[in-house]
């Protein structure tokens, strides 16, 4: 019955065959923006004060040292966290405080976890496709047209992480950068705007390092992109503006030359991460 009221709801079936418009409305300001955002864990203040603004196709690095609220911050934007106080919205429109964790993520904001979850015994494809599927406006069996669309859609994404010509293999077999490109695939998958990607290069080897930076850099101004990581090589490599957590506030934000020579930055963070390089 659940079906047949879907089918008869046909703008919401079909409506992902439209070219994406997006009800994020940025004409006037920012994809993203946050307002004196403060959140405790019993009395310590893990965001402080927060204010953040990401513009619509940026890529944005946030770096900082451990415990600065990176990934609590991401854990407020997608709704998984509730702050105490202070304002986040995407666009102009959409307060993101009165919203529930789907349906923040419906609205076209993915999230990128540290540790792949890919399903191993699936195929890439049908890992691509699965999330695709995830997309609760979809049915899975319809007109081949749509399949059709579904496909286009999917090749488009394999070409964009990479993974073309291992399509058709499951996905226990590919190495640990390639799970991570194939992550990064299955959020492309819901054609979001703005992609939240925690540690991405955390294990990966040179090569997939490098090839990591084109992806997200080749995503940027498509969508808006935030990038936390700990690895200063690689946020040099794909890095425009640069925003510093400490204690959870902005110490400093800039080109990465700018928050590299400050001296609050080396204090707090850059000087240990020398260090332990030099080690
Ligand atoms: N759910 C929670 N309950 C209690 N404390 C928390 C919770 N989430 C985060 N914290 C604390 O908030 C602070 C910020 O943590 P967060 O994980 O955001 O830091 P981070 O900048 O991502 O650090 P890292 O670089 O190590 O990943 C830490 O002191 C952490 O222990
Ligand atoms: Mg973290």
């Amino acid at each position: 019955m659940s079906i047949l009221r879907s089918l008869a709801s046909r703008d919401r079936v079909f409506d992902f065959l439209v070219p994406a418009e997006s009800p994020v409305d940025v004409r006037h300001g920012p994809i993203l923006y946050l307002e004196d955002v403060t959140v405790s864990f019993d009395g310590f203040k893990a965001i402080n004060d927060l204010n953040l603004t990401i513009d619509d196709g940026e890529l944005r690095c946030i770096i900082g040292p451990n415990g600065a609220g990176k990934t609590t911050m991401m854990d407020i934007i997608t709704g998984k966290t509730r702050p105490d106080s202070g304002q986040v919205w995407f666009g102009s429109r959409h307060d993101l405080l009165s919203m529930n964790e789907p349906d923040i993520a419906s609205l076209g904001i993915g999230r990128k976890f540290q540790k792949p979850t890919v399903f191993e015994v699936l195929t890439v494809f049908e890992n691509l496709e699965l999330a695709m599927a995830a997309d609760k406006r979809i049915l899975p069996t319809l007109t081949a047209r749509m399949n059709g669309e579904i496909r286009d859609h999917i090749d488009e994404v394999l070409e964009i992480i990479g993974l073309k010509a291992l399509h058709a293999r499951p996905a226990g077999i590919l190495s640990h950068g390639q799970k991570q490109w194939l992550e990064i695939g299955m959020l492309l998958m819901q054609r979001p705007r703005l992609l939240l990607v925690d540690e991405p290069v955390a294990g990966m080897t040179e090569q997939e390092m490098e090839r990591t930076a084109e992806l997200l850099t080749g995503l940027a101004g498509k969508q808006s992109v935030v990038v936390v990581e700990h690895d200063m090589g690689f946020v040099r490599s794909i890095a425009r503006k640069v925003t510093v957590l400490h204690q959870g506030s902005v110490l400093a934000e800039g080109s990465m030359d700018q928050v590299s020579s400050d001296p609050r930055v080396i204090e707090v963070y850059l000087g240990a991460e020398v260090e332990e390089e030099t080690l």
